[in-house]
């Protein structure tokens, strides 16, 4: 019996649906400034539609609407975004320009919007357990809206949660990248156990290149199953002082309970202003052609 055939059968029993995404929104986007001094860097724009207008589209798409969203000081754009604006609208009302604002809209009324706040940043597995009062105990999925990413066809997110309903365990999204860039993000050893997906059984933060284990890195989409939340509770600074998702989700590959997959689709690091301008441009000329 092959290797994924045999981790389907055990993960099977496990499974449960994906009903809500969480939106780790908190940190300090430091590698924009100045722009994010007073404004969120979840709500810079990629031509006219924020960040994670983006993300909650990718969302949506893979069939959830719930999005739980965690903030922090001076974020509070985010739930104004994902609010009625009423004079706004009833300025517009009847104007050509009231077809501008039917996307936003559309996301309103198809999803229910919870939040919370990220105290102090102790980094990215600590934002994620912040978002343990909004998820509960279930499986859930991760998008971190800083990338963006894009598949015509089949959303990022929807190809991670059609992996996650075969196999019931945690889904990192990976991507190959250059030797040169491995010490930007946690990267993994893992065994091709089917087409595209790694079961994973190393994973380490912003390894130098020497001490990366392949090129194969993390990139900001997730499935996380409940387990994560107590792990994250007992667990020890990792990397520059902060809380580290991928040690987390390292004791979970320990276990087997972590797969890697090589999605289809392109990836805009928007949290860097190289990658914010290629996304920038690709969306222009997709708007325009
Ligand atoms: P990043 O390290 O990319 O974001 O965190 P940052 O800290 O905002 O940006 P730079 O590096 O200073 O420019 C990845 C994701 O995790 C969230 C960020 O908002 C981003 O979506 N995050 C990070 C939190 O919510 N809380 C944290 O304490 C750290």
């Amino acid at each position: 019996m092959a290797i994924s055939e045999k981790l389907k059968k055990i993960f099977d029993k496990d499974s449960k649906k994906i009903k809500k995404c969480l939106f780790p929104a908190a940190g300090y986007g430091t590698r924009f400034l100045p722009a994010t001094k007073a404004m969120p860097k979840e709500m810079l724009p990629i031509v006219n539609k924020p960040l994670i207008q983006y993300g909650v589209e990718e969302a949506l798409e893979a069939g959830i609407t719930n999005m739980a969203i965690v903030t922090g000081r001076g974020k509070r754009a985010i739930e104004d975004h994902f609010d009625i604006s009423y004079e706004l609208e009833n300025q517009i009302k009847g104007t050509s320009k009231e077809s501008l604002l039917s996307d936003i809209r559309a996301v309103i009324n198809r999803c229910v919007f919870t939040y919370t706040r990220q105290i102090e940043m102790k980094g990215l597995g600590h934002a994620v357990l912040t978002g343990k009062p909004l998820i509960g105990e279930e499986p859930f999925a991760v998008i971190l809206a800083d990338d963006l990413c894009f598949n015509e066809n089949s959303a990022v997110l929807k190809q991670m949660i059609e992996i996650y309903e075969q196999y019931g365990v945690c889904v990192v999204a990976v991507q190959e990248v250059n030797p040169e860039d491995v010490s930007k993000y946690g990267v993994i050893k893992g065994e091709e156990v089917d087409d595209r997906i790694y079961k994973v059984d190393y994973m380490v933060e912003k390894p130098s290149k020497e001490e990366a284990p392949s090129n194969l890195a993390v990139i900001g989409r997730y499935i996380l199953i409940p387990e994560i939340f107590s792990i994250l509770e007992t667990l020890p600074p990792g990397k520059n002082g902060e809380i580290q998702l991928t040690d987390a989700l390292l004791k979970l590959a320990e276990e087997g309970k972590v797969l890697a997959y090589k999605f289809k689709g392109k990836r805009f690091d928007c949290g860097s202003v190289s990658g914010f301008v290629e996304a920038t441009n690709f969306f222009f000329e997709r708007i325009t052609n």
